[in-house]
């Protein structure tokens, strides 16, 4: 509802808004945000960034939550993990939330990435947000990797021994993953700092600038058979980002449901408090691929693997610089990302079906 009101000092006429929503956007320009997207954009293999994003508020909010029962050193963390789920009213049901929200986040972005891989959304002038996506996953799998440390059961003490060979691998690079760095804090505590303060921190950042460059750059043009990186789609098209927002909420709200869902039915797990030196564990499913590696080349393997999968992904757009974004004008670059996701999957599944091994030299 609006009024019309004539000024008496200078005699014009200004429109008053008094609805609800007009009084909040005419404060926070809300309206803005329908400016035009391709139509394209507002398709659900478009929508799985925005997707994991809805995830990672929720991972925030239900970690936010564990943060005041959770008691992050070495004598402790293993019983307040218990205390959250036996005593703490909701807790197990909130971990559990966390858990499967982390683990549907890490599915999400993947497919995101198999996404903007599949209609070469790398290309010109997008190589820099392919480069922070790479940059998300890797704090992504940051925080699956400190956050199994943290549960301090057999599991998390393996993950967390692995996490010092790597260190102690790595020299001076990698002293802050090893216990000597601070003589006054445990690793484990600095570990869980990085859960809740530095990897949020540096995904902040990157996220920040993520978006940015999406707003800036427009969403790629649709991979038709002619299409190339080229003309610019920033703010044209006949659909509204509101539209995209809408999607985003529901299909966020969709994926609450069915952490909710997996949460009441699959309560996270717990294992036994960790017995140091002992190895008798698997890694979670998405260290899995890596996990073959390590029994044939050790603690290398796993490093050496690790690196050469990111500098593979980096390297992408500075490799396929044709201007076509059609999968079948692409046709070399897709076939060798098809081979490496059936080699992770084998090496994944392998390591899914063989016994645990010793690999520490501890
Ligand atoms: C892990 C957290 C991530 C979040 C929350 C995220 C979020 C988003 C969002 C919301 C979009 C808008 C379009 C869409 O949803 O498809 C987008 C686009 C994009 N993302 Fe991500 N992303 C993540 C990871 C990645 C990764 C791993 C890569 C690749 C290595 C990547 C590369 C890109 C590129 C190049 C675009 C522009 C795509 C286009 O214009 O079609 N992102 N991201």
């Amino acid at each position: 509802m609006a009024t019309d009101i004539e000024l008496k000092s200078t005699g014009q006429t200004v429109e008053v808004r008094h609805g609800f929503w007009d009084t909040l956007d005419e404060r926070l320009g809300l309206s803005g945000l329908a400016y035009p997207v391709p139509e394209h954009a507002n398709s659900l293999p478009y929508l799985l960034g925005g997707i994991t994003l809805v995830g990672f508020v929720i991972l925030i909010g239900t970690g936010v939550l564990l943060a005041q029962f959770y008691h992050p050193h070495p004598a402790n963390a293993h019983d307040s993990v218990i205390y959250i789920i036996t005593g703490v009213p909701f807790g197990n049901f909130i971990r559990s939330v966390h858990f499967w929200t982390a683990n549907l986040v890490v599915m999400t972005a993947v497919l995101h990435l198999i996404r903007v891989f599949t209609t070469g959304s790398y290309k010109r002038p997008r190589e820099v947000n392919w480069l922070v996506g790479v940059g998300l996953l890797a704090i992504t799998l940051g925080f699956v990797f400190t956050g199994t440390v943290l549960k301090w059961d057999q599991e998390g003490v393996e993950a967390l021994a692995h996490n010092r060979e790597i260190g102690e691998l790595l020299g001076l690079w990698g002293v802050w993953f090893t216990s000597e760095f601070s003589r006054s804090v445990p690793i484990l505590t600095r570990l869980y700092l990085g859960h809740v303060t530095l990897l949020p921190a540096a995904f902040t950042v990157l996220i920040i600038a993520h978006v940015y460059l999406i707003k800036q750059l427009g969403i790629s043009p649709k991979a038709t058979p002619e299409a190339t990186y080229e003309p610019p789609t920033k703010e044209q098209g006949r659909a509204r980002f509101t539209l995209h927002l809408r999607r985003m909420v529901g299909y966020g709200l969709l994926l609450l449901t069915l952490v909710g869902i997996l949460a009441l039915v699959w309560p996270a797990p717990l294992g036994q408090a960790g017995v140091p030196g002992a190895e008798v564990t698997k890694p979670p499913w998405m260290f899995l691929p890596f996990y073959p590696l390590e029994d044939i080349f050790g603690i290398r393997g796993l490093l050496g693997g690790s690196i050469f999968l990111f500098a593979l992904l980096a390297l992408v757009p500075f490799v396929d610089r044709s201007p076509w974004l059609s999968p079948g004008k692409r046709r070399w670059i897709v076939i060798a990302g098809i081979i490496l996701l059936v080699i992770l999957i084998i090496l994944g599944g392998y390591a899914w079906l063989s016994r645990p091994a010793p690999h520490l030299m501890e």
